[in-house]
């Protein structure tokens, strides 16, 4: 039986998310594990039963060896991309990438070029690719559906508390040290347009601004941390006590992120809303990375996107294609709704009229066994991932690593407007610079 072996770099939240969803396949097997943090690398060895002398405290430690797995899954913080990656793709390894895949053009390029140069393998954790609702909307359109293409929207509403945990708080606030917000959030969404519009993008221009989440903002006599007594803990939304320990329903990954510990006490988090980044007043933090964000996109052939990406909301996407033959909306991301303008079906009742079709992608409502993180996508991901190593099966959703860093330059052109003013920038004479 063929067996898929990796090494697993970084075991934070996303290194312990894939390889928890690995676990599923007897035939897929982490055969070392590398991160500082002995909470983490504890964690992962009793879990995916990893033995003692295969944990490395860093991914220099198992990267200097010679190659002895399939894949180097790496999934460290956005800047500490590069260094394990390159290592990794010197040695032979095919990678397993969490995005950004670089925090700039210069490096996603060089990354890309060494991976070709390698033959090696680059997959990109853009987990949207891997939902059950993504992978239904890409059938439908390449099955003509709505017929050519001419105009998509599409929002992330990345929700006011996630926003406040992981770009005003948190590890993403602040460019020089993560990358820009459109990049960290929404390197997902441009992808996935582009992989839906199945067309080059030529042209882009955005506007976006950091406009709330700034020390004008902060209400009178608000303390720099809400354990100050800052009197307005009752009424704001980002008390850091409901945030991160009291209030029931929100993701555990923002309490272990606030805290460094796998399974958090109420203690544990206590003491991070006290001494910690995450018990900043979100009006006195140091973040730079823009809070509202748009981008407009033309494609090869006339075709235009506009995506918009914004804090102030509960969170979620919401997505719209227009074509010549029909329309497709979901306001969910789990039910697609599909207005044909004639029903070309001989066979139907409805033949030559205009009829409306609902599609629910939801694990209840397909019968499909990918649901969980990211609607879906992180499971989605492990799974198409595994098929490609242990049956030699290509899913539609996996992208190539010039796929993925394409899309990381469309990204970077926006920013490339963003910063001058919302200019116009021509996608192929931006990406001309960097060769
Ligand atoms: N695909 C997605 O949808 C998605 C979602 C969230 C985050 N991300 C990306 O995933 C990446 C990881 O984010 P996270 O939230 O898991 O971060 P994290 O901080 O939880 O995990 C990073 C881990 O890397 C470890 N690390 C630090 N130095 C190391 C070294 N020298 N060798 C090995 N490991 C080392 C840290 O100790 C930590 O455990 C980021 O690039 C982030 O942008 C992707």
């Amino acid at each position: 039986m063929k067996k898929m072996t990796y090494i697993l770099i970084g075991a934070g939240q996303r290194g312990r998310r894939y390889s928890g969803e690995a676990l599923r396949f007897d035939d897929m097997e982490m055969v070392a594990v590398a991160d500082p943090s002995e909470v983490a690398r504890n964690f992962i060895r009793e879990r995916n039963g990893v033995p003692e002398d295969m944990c490395f405290a860093s991914y220099k430690d198992v990267l200097s060896r010679e190659k002895f797995a399939d894949v180097a899954m790496i999934c460290t913080l956005d800047r500490m991309h590069m260094e394990p990656a390159l290592m990794a793709i010197e040695k032979g390894y095919d990678l397993i990438l969490e995005k950004p895949v670089a925090p700039t053009a210069e490096e996603c390029l060089a990354l890309q070029m060494a991976a070709e140069a390698k033959g090696v393998r680059v997959t990109v954790c853009h987990v949207l690719r891997y939902t059950p609702f993504l992978k239904q909307v890409k059938a439908l359109l390449e099955a003509g559906k709505v017929g050519k293409i001419m105009n998509l929207i599409h929002s992330e509403g990345v929700g006011n508390l996630h926003f406040s945990s992981s770009y005003v708080r948190g590890d993403f606030r602040n460019e020089a040290e993560a990358s820009n917000m459109l990049l960290a959030k929404s390197c997902h969404d441009l992808d996935l347009i582009q992989w839906l519009m199945g067309s080059r993008c030529v042209k882009v221009q955005s506007f976006g601004h950091l406009s709330h989440f700034t020390p004008e903002n902060a209400p009178e006599g608000a303390t720099d941390r809400c354990a100050d007594g800052c009197p307005h803990l009752k009424t704001c939304p980002y008390n850091a006590y409901e945030v991160y320990r009291d209030r029931q329903g929100l993701p555990q990954t923002w309490r272990r992120k606030a805290t460094g510990q796998v399974n958090p006490t109420y203690e544990d988090l206590t003491w991070a809303v006290e001494n910690t980044a995450y018990g900043r007043c979100v009006y006195k933090c140091d973040n730079d990375v823009m809070d509202h964000q748009t981008v407009n996109l033309e494609y090869e052939n006339g075709e235009t996107a506009v995506f918009t990406v914004s804090a102030f909301n509960k969170g979620g996407r919401r997505l719209h294609i227009m074509g010549t033959k029909g329309e497709l909306i979901s306001t969910d991301f789990k039910t697609i709704s599909l207005f044909i303008y004639s029903d070309e079906d001989e066979n139907s009742e409805t033949y030559g009229k205009p009829i409306t079709i609902t599609i629910d992608t939801s694990p209840e409502g397909m019968d499909q066994t990918i649901a969980g993180g990211h609607g879906g996508g992180d499971k989605g991901l492990v799974v198409d991932v595994h098929d490609l190593y242990v049956n030699g099966v290509e899913s539609n959703s996996l992208s190539s690593i010039r796929t993925s860093v394409e899309n990381h330059l469309t990204v970077f052109a926006a920013e490339e407007s963003r910063k001058n003013g919302g200019i116009l920038v021509n996608v192929d004479d931006f990406i001309a610079r960097y060769k």
